[in-house]
């Protein structure tokens, strides 16, 4: 059987972290993240501006430091700081969807390190990146899972809420996996994410909200507030969680101070019950009606343990798997799973071809090309 070693470099800047990654194939070698939360954090959400200055101020000692862990990769990195490249293969980008300030500093810095190094180029899809995720393995090539395609995704981050159906073209040859998407369903306005850091804002609890909305929601009663499950019942797979931060909002605007300070955990638990319920309801409808083989389960909200309960909750009922990333480090955003999209892309040669050219693409979608024949 013919074995590629490929060497990646992966960068990422679609939004507020600054992320490179090394990767030997699909073997995640390093992953650097570095975060711009306490940036953000004051003004309880990300400003695309701040969020570019943080990027540009990051980068190299973000790469350079992806590129300085070597001994596990074949043959193994020599050198110093980002002269190392002299060694990897292929530079993966996102090119998007983000936030465009955000995604061009990392586009700049992957076309110029092409350019100085004389590398190939891949411009990655930042949501197939999410959906891709599921397939990394650590250095030594664990966990090597077999997912029975097709598949449907259930994408949840801060920027994103999609149901995606997956299937690939040409399964039998694992050594260039042709992945196909269709987006069956997605948000019509917030993305779950989003609405779970909306709805912390408004109870003063911080920034992001969903990883505090979950803290608190173990303290309190998921029942206390009856609120409306967004799109329950409605035709199609899509979703929307801007009417529930709304019914949020004229619930306890008129409360004293003091009702809502008592109850943050109670409300926190109702809104987190409210948008997971609406998740569910629609991926379980998809899930019923289209029939996959198995679950996905990516993206910033997966972090969420309830979330994940119910997901595989789910999985269980309809007797097939649900696969998650194998480190939740791999859940929010980070460049292995960028490495991953350019890896599958460079071994089917889908390279830039011309570098100069290549230019952020902040509201890039998913591309689906030709519908094979078992896709859902
Ligand atoms: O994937 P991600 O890191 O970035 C985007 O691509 O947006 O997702 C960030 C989102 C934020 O909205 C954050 O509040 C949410 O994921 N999140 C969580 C949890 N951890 C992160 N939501 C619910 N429960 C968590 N534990
Ligand atoms: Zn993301």
């Amino acid at each position: 059987m013919l074995t590629y070693v490929m060497k990646i470099l992966a960068i990422d800047t679609s939004c507020d972290d600054t992320c490179a990654s090394v990767l030997d194939n699909d073997r995640i070698i390093t992953n650097v993240v570095s975060s711009q939360i306490e940036i953000h954090k004051a003004w309880g959400g990300v400003v695309p501006n701040l969020a570019k200055r943080a990027h540009e101020e990051k980068i190299d000692a973000v790469i350079e430091e992806a590129l300085k862990v070597n001994p596990l990769l074949t043959p193994p990195l020599t050198g110093r700081g980002i002269n190392l490249l002299k060694n990897i293969d292929v530079i993966g980008v996102t090119v998007g969807p983000g936030l465009s300030p955000a995604l061009g500093v990392g586009v700049d810095k992957a076309k110029e390190l092409a350019k100085k190094y004389k590398k190939k180029l891949v411009a990655v899809n930042h949501i197939e990146a999410h959906l891709l995720s599921v397939w990394l393995k650590d250095e030594k090539g664990e966990p090597d899972r077999e997912i029975e395609l097709p598949a449907l995704a259930l994408t949840v981050s801060g920027g994103h809420t999609k149901i995606v159906g997956i299937s690939c073209l040409d399964i039998a040859s694992k050594h260039h996996p042709d992945f196909q998407y269709k987006v069956v369903g997605e948000t019509l306005d917030d993305a779950s994410g989003e609405a779970l850091d909306k709805a912390a804002k408004l109870l003063e609890l911080g920034y992001p909200g969903g990883p505090i909305i979950e803290k608190m929601a173990k303290e309190g009663k998921a029942d206390f507030l009856k609120l409306p499950i967004p799109m329950k019942g409605q035709k199609g797979y899509d979703l929307s969680f801007s009417g529930l931060k709304t019914a949020f909002y004229y619930a306890i605007k008129d409360w004293p101070k003091e009702k809502v300070e008592e109850n943050k955990a109670n409300l926190a638990a109702s809104f987190q019950k409210a948008v997971f319920d609406s998740l569910i309801n629609r991926f379980e409808k998809a899930v019923e009606e289209i029939r996959p083989k198995s679950l996905i389960g990516v993206g910033g909200v997966m972090n969420n343990e309830d979330l994940r309960y119910r997901l595989l909750e789910l999985s269980k009922k309809r007797k097939m798997e649900v696969y998650f990333p194998y480190s939740k480090a791999l859940n929010g955003d980070n460049a292995a799973m960028v490495g991953m999209v350019a890896y599958t892309k460079a071994l089917r040669g889908e390279f830039v071809e011309d570098i100069e050219k290549l230019d952020r693409e902040p509201r890039l979608e998913i591309r689906f090309k030709t519908p094979p024949p078992s896709s859902p």
